[in-house]
């Protein structure tokens, strides 16, 4: 199988489905309460559900949630949990944003929004959100803020963990010119070696504000935190909240 395919998405989600939630089970209870807020009487609607590890507590806060995903073992693990019967979820792109109704919350987080990778896929999901939205209802994208300064010739290692027996390290290679990061989660255990590529492509905040434009959207809140803290020059999360132009 190729290493990365031309497909506007991969198969991350069916790759990684089985070790997911080890690697990424924790949240920022914050990042609940803010959603909470801004979906007030719902229904809310998560782009790359994934395996619920906000849906299933947004949904505890009393928020009538419903996903999409491409990956369907991701959608299994979520089922299995407990309440995940009760979220509706769709097998599908989420840049096509495939589901009826409209939303007072849309939102996407950890990055998901840059596993579309092309601006014109990019484009094309904020106008999708927009037809989805209630006249007063808010799209939330988490995002990171890109940092060239990780990459040296283009290129990064980091290791995340180490133990006897166990290692796992993150390589990236960065094209400035396609703002793409590939990347490659690399665990390796004494039965060998397991990987998980990722690619995704990056906009800067000017370039998400100017595609929400293209859609008819218009920023009203910019955040560094889940907390509403302020985004800085140092901030390394970006929380851009956008509803329909006034
Ligand atoms: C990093 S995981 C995030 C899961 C969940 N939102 C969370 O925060 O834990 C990204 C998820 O997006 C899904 N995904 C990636 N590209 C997609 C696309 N174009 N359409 C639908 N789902 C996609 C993957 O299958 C995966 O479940």
């Amino acid at each position: 199988m190729a290493l990365y395919n031309d497909s506007t998405y991969d198969d991350y989600g069916e790759r990684i489905a089985d070790i997911y939630d080890d690697w990424y089970h924790s949240y920022d209870p914050a990042a609940i309460d803010l959603l909470a807020e801004l979906a007030q009487e719902g229904p809310a609607l998560e782009l790359g559900i994934g395996t619920g590890r906000i849906a299933l507590p947004l949904q505890d806060k009393g928020v009538m949630v419903r996903g999409i995903d491409a990956s369907e073992k991701m959608l299994d693990q979520l089922q299995a949990k407990p309440g995940g019967y009760r979220i509706p979820v769709t097998l599908g792109d989420f840049a096509d944003v495939p589901v009826e109704g409209e939303y007072s919350l849309i939102y996407i987080v950890f990055n998901t929004f840059f596993a579309l990778l092309s601006q014109e896929e990019q484009v094309r999901c904020f106008q999708n959100v927009a037809k989805h939205l209630t006249s007063t209802g808010h799209f939330l994208l988490e995002t990171f803020m890109p940092d060239m300064t990780r990459f040296q010739r283009g290129q990064n290692i980091s290791l995340v963990a180490m133990d006897d027996g166990y290692l796992r390290i993150d390589v990236a290679k960065h094209d400035p010119v396609n703002q793409i990061i590939y990347s490659q989660h690399v665990a390796w255990t004494e039965a060998g070696a397991r990987f998980y590529p990722v690619r995704l492509r990056y906009a800067w905040p000017s370039e998400l504000d100017l595609m929400a434009r293209l859609a008819g959207l218009q920023l009203v809140a910019r955040w560094g935190d889940w907390d509403k803290s302020p985004f800085t020059a140092t901030s390394s999360k970006l929380i851009s909240v956008y509803r329909h132009e006034s």
